[in-house]
């Protein structure tokens, strides 16, 4: 196992979408073994395969945050089937944003279709902080990061700490 690097805000990687994984090979579960020690390690909730530069779609999560090992899923392929019209707005943080939170509506409840990492089917009914993190995760396979949704609100109380975190990345190069 490994740490992977994690990628933050202003990287482009953030912003492409991550293809759909089709071998379901070693190579695979190194990814999803690495990314869920990355994540512990940084204490996340959730992560997503192009967050640590890997344009492909899997993501792991864990909302107990390693506390409980049957907690921690990785999903491939995820596509959300069905979303409540229920929605709830909770401040979301995110491992490629550090020190950025902000509010963010999402439907409370989502049922949805993925493989795990044999290639076999799972299907999965999340409510609440699991939904939560799965939809936040699947948006990053598609370039979306949380604070393209936040609400109003709180877009001008962000958008200086983007600013510079994009300056940080940039410098870097
Ligand atoms: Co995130």
């Amino acid at each position: 196992m490994s740490l992977r690097e994690v990628r933050i805000y202003g990287d482009p990687v953030l912003r492409r979408k991550a293809k759909k994984v089709t071998k379901f090979d070693g190579k695979l579960k190194d990814l999803v073994r690495d990314m869920a020690e990355t994540m512990h390690v940084e204490r996340g909730i959730g992560l997503a395969g192009p967050q640590v530069g890997v344009q492909r779609r899997v993501i792991v999560v864990d909302v107990s945050a390693g506390k409980d090992p049957s907690q921690l899923m990785a999903l491939v392929n995820p596509k959300i089937k069905w979303k409540s019209n229920k929605t709830c707005l909770i401040e979301e943080g995110c491992l490629s944003i550090p020190g950025v939170d902000a509010a963010v509506e999402r439907p409370i409840a989502v049922e949805v279709e993925a493989q795990d990492t044999d290639g076999e089917d799972v299907k999965i009914n999340a409510r609440e902080m699991l939904a939560r993190v799965i939809q936040h995760e699947i948006d990053h396979l598609d370039g979306i990061l949380f604070t393209d949704k936040v609400v109003d609100g709180e877009k001008n109380k962000i958008e200086p700490k983007l600013k510079k975190l994009t300056q940080t990345v940039t410098s870097k190069t």
